[in-house]
């Protein structure tokens, strides 16, 4: 008869077959399988997870039953899940998980920590964490956006920010600019130098660069994550202390998948979704003025509506916005009447009452 140790071993490279949805990551390494026990003919086995959609929960329970039925040679197997609520904006346990490669202190005299996210590379989240940082400075909050994109950092050209940042005993001073604190390892390194730096490497860059700016005191802090859903995200999302994340998408439906990989992401990591942008969702006819949907019409809405989550707003398909882009330059910045920069505006404003309304509840 086999040692209870195999069995339990058997049983844990059964589990690992069985992945997290939309992840190519299995539930034992997201630290769900918790306890196995076996008594004659029968296995019982716990799955613990916090604040997981209760469709996915059942969704994996299932997966996990099917397998174990017909890999294990058990009679009877029984699949217990306990699903924790996810932590209260701002609770102890907030930041709490299995993925803590850093674990900074909460950053004194800021109110807000809000991400900028997106599950798929070059939707153009940068361009709106910048222009919606830019929008709220305007709007009178003292704000600062770091660049936590250690791979590709944008900032720089973003806002034309060429210079280093002075260095003072305790850490780097963040550089203003457009009226608002800015921190990108970008601002360190040469223009042009690949960096090829490793998930511990970049871990201790980013905790670096999380401890060591003097933002001072700010309403909010922009934090522009890497696109996607990888191990270094969840870390970000679950050490940065974020008061909630917007996703960005495009409106295209392969953009879309990813989204839900997005919000699953953040519900997994107990961080409070704000909701979803749309960018490039129309373009306006410089000419005509009349209005088309290059990459397809209301798709970000319906996809905020199946998953839930609120949606903040349209962000138009703009050559102006780019070309200004290149330069350094935030359209909200050059033309706050501009179309463009309204809809910024109104998505910020929409983002703020949630932020603001989180923190009362
Ligand atoms: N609304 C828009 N209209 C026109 N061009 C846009 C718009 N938003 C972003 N862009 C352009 O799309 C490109 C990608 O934008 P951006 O760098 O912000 O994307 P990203 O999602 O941050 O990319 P990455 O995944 O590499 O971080 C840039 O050239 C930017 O100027
Ligand atoms: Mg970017």
């Amino acid at each position: 008869m086999p040692r209870q140790e195999d069995v339990k071993a058997k049983v844990l490279e059964t589990l690992k077959k069985v992945n997290y949805p939309g992840y190519n990551r299995n539930i034992v390494s997201f630290g769900m399988a918790k306890g196995l026990r076996v008594e004659g003919d029968k296995l019982t086995v716990n799955l613990a997870m916090k604040g997981v959609d209760a469709v996915i929960a059942d969704q994996i329970k299932q997966e996990a039953i099917r397998l174990l039925k017909a890999e294990s040679g058990f009679q009877t197997v029984e699949v217990t899940v306990e699903n924790e609520p996810p932590p209260q904006p701002g609770s102890a346990h907030e930041s709490e998980g299995s993925h803590q490669a850093f674990n900074p202190k909460p950053l004194a005299g800021i109110k807000y920590v809000v991400a900028v996210s997106s599950g798929k590379g070059g939707v153009g989240k940068s361009t709106v964490a910048v222009n919606l940082a830019c929008a709220a400075a305007q709007r009178g909050l003292k704000v600062g956006i770091l660049d936590s994109d250690i791979h590709g950092p944008s900032l720089p050209t973003l806002l034309g920010i060429n210079s280093q940042p002075e260095t003072e005993d305790e850490g780097f001073i963040p550089i203003e600019k457009y009226g608002l604190k800015a921190m990108s390892i970008g601002f360190l390194i040469e223009s042009g130098q690949p960096l090829i730096w490793r998930g511990p490497m970049v871990n201790k860059a980013l905790e670096q660069l999380y401890h060591s700016t003097l933002w001072g005191e700010l309403d909010v802090l922009f934090v522009d994550l890497p696109p996607g859903t990888g191990d270094v995200q969840i870390t970000l999302a679950q050490n940065y202390k974020i008061s909630g994340a917007i996703i960005v998408t495009t409106p295209q439906n392969l953009a879309l998948e990813d989204v839900r990989r997005g919000v699953v992401m953040f519900q997994h990591t107990a961080v409070h979704v704000l909701g979803i942008v749309e960018n490039m969702s129309f373009y306006r006819c410089p000419d005509c003025k009349s209005i088309t949907h290059p990459f397809g019409e209301g798709g970000g809405e319906r996809e905020a509506a199946d998953l839930q989550v609120p949606f903040l707003g349209r962000i138009p398909l703009d050559t102006k916005t780019r070309e200004l882009s290149d330069k350094g330059i935030p359209v909200v910045v050059d033309d706050p009447q501009s179309e463009s920069a309204q809809c910024y505006f109104k998505v910020w404003d929409q983002t703020y009452q949630r932020l603001t309304k989180l923190s009362e509840s």
